[in-house]
């Protein structure tokens, strides 16, 4: 037959082109090219990186020993990189140098660059690579100069390192790393500013004795019954040790959740014995103080009430003390917010940052009506919200928030934001944007709460330490590493809230963190892929594609890890108005305006 006959030689053609583009590239190169195909380049570096060539050694970043072809030299810093390095990169076995630093990779560092045993140049610092050190970089003895500073690695420092007898430089620095840093070997010449930045590292170097519980990952017992590794002999050694860095992390992620729930658990218990003192407290020389007559109550008729409150009517509990309902007599309902513990600063500074804050009217913002103050014990009075925190509303019920009540949220969320940033004098960073601090109306309207507190309530010292546990998968880089609020870094967080209400995950859901990343590398590796409306959260009815894409496109810009690209909060809302699909004029049910 003609048409067989065209078929076969056709796919002779095929055959015969494939073998050829086969052998037209050696294996270094086709690592490379496998390498290229993970990582998204918006400044077109890869540009010249072609199949075609016979080998890769005339790419941009590439250098290759003259006699072997072998690549030895990958460098490619100061980018705008970012994507996933896969252990693929364990083939480029003569690799001297590898140098990705300040770009944008996320995922976790491959374990098998453990094979690249010529490498003497490790730079992988400044992105946000996740997850542990592997251990397997303690197979490099030809290591020189090891660099992970700022990146968001978490674990210990594994011991293996301590091996290398070529490491003359390794930093470490602003990463989440916990536990005993090495003190023998090689470590004997590392000092402080190849740490610091590290909350929970302990050890001599940074002068910080380890607690024996914290001390090492050496203390725990071994899990039984775990997977695969016994049967390969060669490899045991590596699965024991790997097993035992599993285990750390996981164990260093149970001790941040479990002083999470501890802290709430003994403001809890604070707040019940603060229940009693409530009274006390007040009786000596205690006032309230209204806003604009906003609490038309006689200032002992709220006294009274304070003096009955007990764990009864405790609501909640957060970073900064416990929030107890406020029935009044007349039917109307307050949140009393009262501060676990007052500083200096706050004794001076409380009465004029509290006008301010009070002074601020919006629709979508948490009202607040006056204060008590006494000398010991400081109580917010807001408005009661009878919706609860979207925090509940998103993880805590078994109904579900449908797409229009979800799109009208992340607008009042927006809209109260620009306010604060734009429309207040002076303009206000909220610095704690997170789903338990946007409260719902009986409508399911949002209201920003806790908005200028963060600023108030956290003296510079304690900021990270007490407040990470609760607010890490919302916190931008920049701050992260700087510790510096900016608008920018609100604008961040207000991206990751979208990301939570779209796909009903927390940031930090366990499913990121297995496979190294947060909600951010996860939409990026989505977006990647081309599958970015996977994100939306299955239990959501009556999504809206249209409107889905574009806020994909405006959480996208926000989580941008450069805070120039982050739009402004004005720009955020413009572009919610224009580009997403609103579902009715929510205006028509706005209860209690003033
Ligand atoms: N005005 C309010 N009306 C109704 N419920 C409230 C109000 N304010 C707070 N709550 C409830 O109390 C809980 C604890 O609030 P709180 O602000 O103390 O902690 P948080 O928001 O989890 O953390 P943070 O201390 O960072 O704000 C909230 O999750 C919410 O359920
Ligand atoms: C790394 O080495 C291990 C053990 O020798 C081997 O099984 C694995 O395939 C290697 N990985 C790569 C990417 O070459
Ligand atoms: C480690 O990196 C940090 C930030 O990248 C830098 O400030 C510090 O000086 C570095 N330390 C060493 C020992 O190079
Ligand atoms: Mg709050």
């Amino acid at each position: 037959m003609v048409t067989g006959q065209k078929l076969c030689f056709m796919s002779t053609l095929i055959v015969y082109c494939v073998v050829q583009s086969g052998n037209a590239i050696s294996p270094d190169g086709e690592t490379l090219l496998g390498f290229k195909a993970a990582v998204v380049d918006p400044d077109r570096v890869f540009l010249q990186w072609r199949q075609e060539d016979a080998d890769p050694c005339k790419w941009k970043g590439v250098r290759c020993d003259p006699q072997t072809k072998r690549v030895t030299y990958l460098s490619l810093p100061s980018g705008r990189l970012s994507g996933l390095i896969t252990n693929e990169i364990g083939k480029l076995s003569s690799l001297k140098l590898l140098a990705l630093n300040d770009n944008s990779f996320y995922g976790n560092i491959p374990s098998e660059l453990g094979n690249c045993t010529e490498l003497q140049f490790l730079y992988l610092q400044g992105n946000f690579f996740g997850g542990s050190i592997p251990p397997e970089l303690g197979k490099l003895s030809e290591l020189e100069t090891l660099d992970l500073s700022s990146n968001s690695l978490s674990g210990s420092i594994p011991p293996s390192l301590a091996n290398l007898p070529k490491l003359s430089a390794f930093n470490a620095s602003t990463n989440f790393l916990t536990g005993r840093i090495p003190s023998e070997g090689s470590f004997l010449k590392f000092f402080k500013d190849s740490f610091v930045g590290n909350r929970l590292l302990c050890g001599a170097q940074l002068d910080v004795v380890c607690q024996d519980s914290v001390g090492g990952p050496s203390s725990t017992s071994p899990t039984p019954g775990s997977d695969s590794g016994a049967s390969r002999r060669k490899s045991s050694r590596y699965s024991t040790r790997l097993l035992i860095s599993a285990v750390a992390t996981v164990g260093a992620l149970l001790l941040v959740a479990l002083m999470c729930f501890w802290g709430c658990f003994l403001y809890k218990k604070f707040g019940k014995n603060d229940g009693q003192n409530l009274a006390m407290d007040i009786s000596e020389g205690a006032s309230i103080v209204m806003f604009h007559g906003d609490l038309p109550y006689a200032s002992n008729d709220i006294l009274k009430k304070l003096e009955y409150l007990d764990e009864d009517n405790i609501i909640g509990c957060g970073g900064f003390g416990t929030v107890y309902k406020l029935a009044m007599d007349d039917g109307n309902v307050f949140a009393l917010k009262k501060i676990a513990k007052t500083n200096e600063y706050l004794d001076r500074f409380f009465e004029r940052e509290l006008e301010i804050l009070g002074s601020i009217k919006h629709r979508y913002l948490v009202n607040l009506r006056g204060y008590c103050n006494s000398p010991s014990s400081k109580v917010l009075i807001y408005d009661f919200l009878p919706g609860g925190s979207l925090d509940e509303a998103l993880h805590g019920r078994s109904d579900h928030l449908d797409w229009d009540a979800r799109v009208n949220i992340i607008m009042g969320a927006a809209k109260g934001l620009a306010y604060m940033h734009h429309d207040c004098s002076p303009r206000i960073i909220h610095r704690d944007i997170k789903s338990s601090n946007i409260l719902l109306d009986g409508n399911l309207e949002a209201r920003v709460s806790d908005f200028g507190l963060a600023k108030l309530l956290e003296d510079s010292n304690s900021h990270i330490t007490t407040r990470v546990a609760g607010t890490f998968g919302y916190l931008a880089p920049d701050y992260m590493q700087t510790g510096r609020a900016t608008e920018k870094t609100d604008v961040y967080s207000f991206g990751v809230l979208i990301l939570e209400i779209l796909s009903g995950k927390r940031p930090t859901d366990s499913s990121f963190l297995e496979k190294g990343l947060n909600i951010v590398g996860w939409l990026n590796f989505l977006v990647m892929e081309n599958r970015q409306r996977e994100i939306i959260d299955p239990q959501c009815e009556g999504t809206q594609v249209e409107s889905l894409d574009a806020l994909i496109g405006v959480a996208a810009q926000c989580v941008s890890s450069n805070p120039e690209e982050r739009p402004t909060m004005h720009r955020v809302v413009q572009r919610l108005e224009s580009e997403v699909i609103t579902p009715c004029p929510s205006d028509f049910y706005d209860s209690n305006s003033d």
